[in-house]
């Protein structure tokens, strides 16, 4: 017998309802803009492998252990963690864990809202021919341009915050679960296109090689905390996102199953984004390291040249903000939950709230590429501390501690009653990798780059 509480704020209409939200969720920037560039950072292969092998090892049992927690708990993931640490008679401190997750989901929020507003701005750029027969210099020289305009990156920014804003006052359960169900395939469709453009490039086997074959002397060892970090960016993995959208899951869904088929659909995302993305970079002579303006710089080119590009850079980019937008809701999702249980606010008066603090935030991420370039800590504007800090610190230690608590502090008696519907060897299976490998490997990655 599964959990038996009920959660306040709705149920997921059906198992495969959940499944579109969370993958909803996974799907987002992190594969089709963050994926690519930090892969090209890194030197390609081994760190696309190291990536896959976090995927596999630490992110599905991380992902059916917040799963487990949150359908548990019912709540939003500070009140889940202390119920759950009530009922495993454990220290209450270990609701600090879901303060860790709502202050992640601010600070990651708050920059993510400003790269979906560049995506916007795309939008416009398209339809605008801007990109119509580009090379590689004009593709570079429009973005550096537009990133140097504060009001610009600004205007964005505002937009994509207040129709997240809109959206997660509405419910997660409404529009988002109907508009996911025909975007997500939509953009599937066009990264296959994209794809299909790269293959007509003469540099396709050079970028399939950098991606796919790998070359360890050219991964340090930040390059593997960065890309343990992608594999819990990606997957919404270690600040509650998964765990939020999991308390709102029926009772006797596989979330084995379910896991599995999330992070399956996520790696694929990107992995298509980088082979579309990377023999455009060397047919080019693009840099493939060049940092966040990647996919700004190189998918115009590609637009530029087909026929239709103008339509079909605007329909990219169009639901490149969507999948952005599954994404945020997620993130903001938890800290609403939380307001709305224990402050007792409406959701709305939540919902702006927590906007309005994250677009605040924000502006530090929008100067970061112009008025404040210049203003660095060891050369990292604020953008790259915050995501450094999001991705490869607060969402591994989240992680790390999830996992100490669904195998070792949770009674085992309890995560096989929520898991009893997996089988008896998936459940050992998991387990096993909760309790010793995830942990571990998260541990030992972490200990690799202090020392
Ligand atoms: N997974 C999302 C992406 O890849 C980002 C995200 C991270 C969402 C953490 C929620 C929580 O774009």
């Amino acid at each position: 017998m599964a959990g038996t509480r009920t959660s306040i704020h709705g149920e997921w209409s059906s198992r495969f309802a959940f499944i579109l939200a969370a993958t909803g969720s996974a799907v987002g920037l992190g594969n089709i803009w963050k994926f690519p560039y930090i892969a090209g950072q890194n030197g390609g292969g081994a760190f696309v492998l190291v990536y896959l092998i976090c995927v596999a090892l630490i992110g599905i049992p991380i992902m059916m252990a917040e799963t487990m927690l949150g359908r548990r708990g019912r709540q939003s993931p500070i009140n889940t963690m202390q119920s759950l640490a009530e009922e495993a008679k454990a220290n209450p401190n270990w609701h600090f864990l879901g303060w860790l997750g709502v202050v992640a989901g601010f600070l990651i929020l708050s920059y993510y809202s400003v790269i979906a507003g560049w995506a916007g701005a795309y939008v416009v750029k398209s339809v605008s021919g801007d990109f119509s027969g580009a090379s590689a210099e004009v593709t570079s020289s429009l973005f550096g341009e537009f990133v140097a305009s504060p009001l610009q990156l600004l205007f964005w920014h505002t937009l994509f915050m207040v129709s997240t804003m809109v959206v997660v006052a509405r419910g997660v359960q409404g529009g988002l679960e109907k508009s996911v169900r025909f975007l997500m395939p939509a953009l599937f469709v066009l990264l296959l296109i994209m794809v299909g453009y790269a293959m007509s490039t003469d540099a396709y086997g050079q970028g399939i090689a950098f991606l796919f074959a790998p070359d360890f002397s050219r991964l340090s060892t930040s390059g593997i905390l960065t890309a343990m970090g992608q594999a819990f960016f990606t997957l919404s993995l270690g600040m509650g996102a998964i765990m939020v959208y999991g308390s709102y899951l029926p009772s006797h869904v596989s979330i084995a199953r379910t896991s599995v088929i999330i992070a399956g659909a996520d790696t694929l995302v990107a992995l298509l984004a980088g082979i579309a993305i990377f023999p455009i970079v060397f047919a080019n002579g693009l840099e493939p390291g060049s940092g966040p303006g990647l996919i700004f710089q190189t998918l115009p080119i590609a637009f530029g040249k087909m026929p239709g590009g103008a339509f079909f850079g605007m329909l990219f980019f169009i639901l490149l903000v969507f999948a952005a937008l599954s994404s945020s809701i997620s993130l903001i999702e938890p800290a609403v939950a939380w307001l709305v249980e224990n402050k007792g606010m409406s959701r709305r008066r939540a919902c702006f709230w927590s906007g309005f603090v994250t677009w605040l935030l924000g502006l530090g991420t929008v100067f970061s590429f112009n008025l404040w370039a210049d203003f660095t800590l060891f050369g990292n504007t604020f953008f790259d501390v915050l995501d450094y800090l999001t991705a490869n610190i607060m969402l591994p230690l989240g992680g790390l501690l999830l996992a100490v608590f669904a195998g070792w502090i949770m009674k085992q008696r309890a995560s096989k009653d929520e898991l009893s519907d997996e089988g008896v060897l998936v459940y050992k299976v998991w387990r096993f990798l909760i309790r010793y490998v995830s942990p571990v490997a998260v541990a030992i990655i972490f200990l690799d780059v202090i020392m």
